[in-house]
This record gives C-alpha cells, sequence and structure tokens, in this order.
C-alpha cells in the first residue's frame, strides 16, 4: 500500500462511518457500528495493520493519517454516544431532554355527566334516543298534550313567547308527541333536551334547564312496566338499596298520573333537612298516556296504551351531587366544574 492509498481510504472509511453514524438511533445500532469500525476487528485496527506494507519512508505519514482518522472517529462515536444517552435521536433540533408541555384535560360539565347516565342506563333497557326542536308550537308543546286553552302553564309568566303560537318549549313532552307523529309503536324512547322557562331567577329556578322524557307505546302495556322501569332506573342510578314510592299526582297528558319518590339517601329516610323532614325526595312526573294524546297524534287509544314520564336533570344532579343552587350549573364557574 501506498501513503495515497492510505489516505484515500481513510477518507473513504471516514465517510461511510458517518453515514453509519448518522442512521444509529439506538444503543444496539451503536455498538454494530463501534465493532464493524472501531473495535479490536473492526475495518480500522485492519487498515493499521496495513502500515507494515508501507515502505519505510511513508510510514510516518501513513501513521499520522491512522492516528488522526481513528481520533476523529471515536470522537464522533462519543459525541453521538452521549445525544443518544441524553435522549436526542439523530441530529435534529428536538431535543427530548426538554420538558413536556403539560396536557390539561378537560372535565364534562356535570349536567352532560349526568345526561349521559340517565341515557346509559334507559338504553341498557331497550330504550332508544330522540330528540326535538327546542323552538316549539303551541300545538306541540300543549295543545296536542290535552292541555286546556286556559291552563296556567301557557301563561306569559311561565312561557317564553315568540310568536302567538311560537315559543321556546316549556318541557320536553312535545318530542313524546313528534315521536308518535312519526312512528308507529311498539315505542320505547327517551328524549333529552333543553327546556326553558319564564320565571324569577334564584336559587331554586332557573330560565333554561334539562329535561329527560321518556314514552313506551305498546299493545297491553300497563302501569307495572312503568314502575319496573322506574323502579330499575332509579336503582342503577342512586344505589341498590334505594326505597321509592309513587304518589298519585296530576298532568295533563297522562291519567293516571304519578310522582316518584326516592328514599332520602342523605339521612336514609329519618328526615333531614335535604328531604325537609319527609325523608323521600321526589325524581319525576309520570304516567299512562292519556287517551286524548292519542287521539291527536292518531294512535287508537283501544289499540294502545302507554306510560310517560319526565324527569330534571338539574333536579337529579342536585340530589346525587348536594349542589344545590341551580344557579351554579350555569355559570360555569372552573371551581366547581374541576371538581368533576
Ligand atoms: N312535562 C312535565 C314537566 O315538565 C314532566 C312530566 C310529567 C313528563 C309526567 C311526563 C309525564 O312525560 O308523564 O313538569
Amino acid at each position: 500500500m501506498t501513503v495515497d492509498e492510505v489516505r484515500e481510504r481513510a477518507g473513504s472509511l471516514e465517510q461511510e462511518f458517518k453515514d453509519a453514524l448518522a442512521r444509529v438511533e439506538n444503543t444496539a445500532g451503536l455498538e454494530e457500528v463501534r465493532v464493524r469500525f472501531i473495535a479490536r476487528k473492526g475495518v480500522v485496527p485492519a487498515l493499521f495493520d496495513e502500515l507494515r506494507s508501507i515502505p519505510p519512508e511513508g510510514k510516518k505519514e501513513a501513521g499520522r493519517i491512522l492516528n488522526g482518522l481513528r481520533m476523529r472517529l471515536q470522537s464522533a462515536f462519543d459525541e453521538r454516544k452521549e445525544m443518544l444517552a441524553a435522549g436526542r435521536a439523530r441530529d435534529s433540533n428536538i431535543d427530548l431532554t426538554l420538558p413536556g408541555r403539560t396536557l390539561t384535560p378537560g372535565h364534562l360539565h356535570p349536567i352532560t355527566q349526568m345526561l349521559r347516565e340517565v341515557r346509559r342506563i334507559f338504553v341498557s333497557l331497550g330504550f332508544s334516543v330522540a330528540d326535538g326542536p327546542e323552538v316549539e308550537d303551541d300545538y306541540h308543546n300543549f295543545e296536542a298534550l290535552n292541555f286546556p286553552p286556559d291552563h296556567p302553564a301557557r301563561d306569559m309568566q311561565d312561557t317564553f313567547f315568540i310568536r302567538d303560537t311560537v315559543l321556546l318549549r316549556t318541557h320536553t313532552s312535545p318530542v313524546q308527541i313528534r315521536v308518535m307523529e312519526t312512528t308507529e309503536p311498539p315505542i320505547r324512547v327517551i328524549m333529552p333536551g333543553r327546556v326553558y322557562r319564564n320565571e324569577a331567577i334564584s336559587a331554586r329556578s332557573y330560565c333554561l334547564f334539562h329535561q329527560v322524557e321518556g314514552l313506551a307505546v305498546d299493545r297491553g302495556i300497563t302501569f307495572a312496566e312503568l314502575k319496573g322501569t322506574l323502579g330499575t332506573f332509579a336503582r342503577q342510578l342512586y344505589g341498590n338499596d334505594l326505597r321509592y314510592r309513587f304518589r298519585a299526582s296530576f298532568f295533563p297528558f297522562t291519567e293516571p298520573s304519578a310522582e316518584m319518590d326516592i328514599s332520602c339517601f342523605l339521612c336514609g329516610g329519618k328526615g333531614c333537612r335535604m328531604c325537609k323532614g319527609t325523608g323521600w325526595l321526589e325524581i319525576l312526573g309520570c304516567g299512562m298516556v292519556d287517551p286524548n294524546v292519542f287521539t291527536a297524534v292518531g294512535y287508537d287509544p283501544e289499540e294502545y296504551t302507554g306510560y310517560a314520564f319526565g324527569m330534571g336533570i338539574e333536579r337529579m344532579a342536585i340530589l346525587l351531587y348536594g349542589i344545590e343552587d341551580i344557579r351554579m350549573y350555569f355559570e360555569n364557574d372552573l371551581r366547581l366544574l374541576e371538581q368533576f
């Protein structure tokens, strides 16, 4: 070998080494490069062995070239090793050792959580989910639901009217009518949504809140199915040892009508501030669909029976979480939201 050949060989080896090193992504790859180039049986020591075949006058120069090569390769190798150890793969400007950006995941609003939970339970009981408009007409919100023309709920005090017969729905019950107008029985459906009432805002009432409406229509549906379904629902939501009862009540669109109470989970039924000493908490209104409602949607009340129910989601949340001022659910105060 001549000195020129050594120089040339050293040059191409250095390039090869740099290319190989640049492709290294982990310690295993680094070790391969070390074994191939600079370890005892690698190509660089092999090149040193060639020094023997170099004529004496060139030996010194060839030795200088090879020593220089070995030093540069070693320091490039060490630098790469250090970079890898520091977590910096490739010579990119991404520094994996820098602290990451903290992710601050959001929270589902407690009302959203409660809505989802109620929906989950009814879907597991075989109900489907339907939707209706928040801007309703008098016919669906009142008339088809058997509200007489002079019913006090039609009063300006309670309803936000947009025009004479157009209003913001005051409950989710009009969705029952819309579902029955467009579907034939059997029906088992829940209808969640926002409702609006023109009431003085206080800790107990707000101009906007959420309800979940329910409707089941088929041949031969009885009050027993209503009780069984709503009892199962309440126990899934509030716990298995819950007791419940149905009290006679009145709604224009159901006959008979009832309100469902659950045993107060704060005091276990002994009587406390939450249940106002009664041991019971009212959670929903329900009843058997009034024949007049079936007639309004074109169902034969002799052929079909059904039950309906409606619950206020804020009320359920108030009971479950013990946050008693309804306005807090609409303020979006992070101090509240972050607790959910
Ligand atoms: N719509 C009633 C309300 O807003 C709640 C309700 C009661 C719905 C009884 C029903 C029902 O479907 O059967 O107060």
